[in-house]
């Protein structure tokens, strides 16, 4: 049987990428975002190009009532989801003090709430199948606390324990669990999150930095051998790993100073 992958965020970076890799491994979709235009314009590329079906959910996620309305929609149109990618995310820039309260909330409820409350519409049925992945995708951000992004990496801290935890309870049901944790990748997400005044975000360095296709091809292999955690790259896994030798206090210092203006 076809299996269906229901993915946030797909219009663009990680989860538009990720819908590419499901569609090549013959899945069939369901892409969800805010951007119409570009879930459409993916959804007519995948379906010819792959002969699968592809649905076109648009929603924003930070609206506290989307979750429940794309599980009826869902519901409605007799769609069973088999894999939950859980992806669409922001981060915001800037000093906790003075940061912009509305992109705060909207971090919360996007990061941390709209995941949770998907994996708890959509796990109790794959769990009655005995079957069914989920794909959570947090950040090495997750590793340690972030002046600067503050929320963000909290809440990234929140996806990789809440992954974690699910795991554990599904691990025996059928049920895998996967934490992807890229580190800087090629995307939208530094424009939308204003790092432009980062150090790390200038032309030189963002083509240095892996591709979301790069990303994403690595976060299915995860999801397909049942990985828990994910971190992607070498150089991302000793970073995440040392976070756990060094003194609490020596890492608030370091990731201060990588996240200074330049
Ligand atoms: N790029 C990185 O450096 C990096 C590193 C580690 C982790 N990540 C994580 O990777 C995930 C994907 O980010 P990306 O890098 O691919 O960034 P991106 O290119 O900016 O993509 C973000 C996706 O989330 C969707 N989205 C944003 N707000 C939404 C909302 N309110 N409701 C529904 N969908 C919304 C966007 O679609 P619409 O605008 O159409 O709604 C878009 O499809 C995020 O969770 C991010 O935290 C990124």
């Amino acid at each position: 049987m076809t299996q269906t992958a229901l993915i946030t965020g797909a219009s663009s970076g990680i989860g538009l990428e990720l819908a590419k890799v499901f569609a090549r491994n013959q899945h069939n979709l369901i892409l969800v975002a805010r951007s119409e235009d570009k879930l459409k314009a993916l959804q007519q590329e995948l379906s010819a190009q792959y002969a699968i079906a592809v649905v076109v959910c648009v929603y924003d996620l930070t609206d506290k009532d989307a979750p429940a309305q794309l599980f009826s929609q869902i519901q409605a149109q007799n769609l069973t989801v088999d894999v939950l990618v859980n992806n669409a995310g922001y981060g915001d820039y800037s000093e906790f003090v003075s940061s912009d309260w509305e992109k705060v909330q909207g971090m919360i409820l996007l990061n941390i709430l709209a995941v949770t409350h998907l994996t708890r519409l959509f796990l109790p049925a794959m769990v009655a199948r005995g079957s069914g992945k989920i794909l959570n995708v947090s950040s090495t951000a997750a590793f340690q606390p972030g002046p600067m992004m503050a929320v963000y990496f909290a809440s990234k801290a929140y996806g990789l324990s809440f992954s974690e935890a699910i795991a554990a309870e599904t691990e025996d049901q059928g049920i895998s669990v996967t934490v992807l944790c890229p580190g800087p990748t090629q995307s939208d997400f530094i424009d939308t999150a204003n790092m432009d005044n980062m150090a790390l975000a200038n032309k030189a360095s963002t083509d240095k930095i892996p591709t979301a296709a790069a990303v994403a091809e690595f976060g299915y292999s995860a999801l397909q051998r049942g990985q828990v955690v994910a971190v992607h790259g070498l150089a991302n896994q000793l970073l995440t790993f040392s976070t756990r030798l060094v003194p609490r206090g020596l890492l608030r210092k370091g990731v201060k100073q990588f996240m200074a203006s330049k």
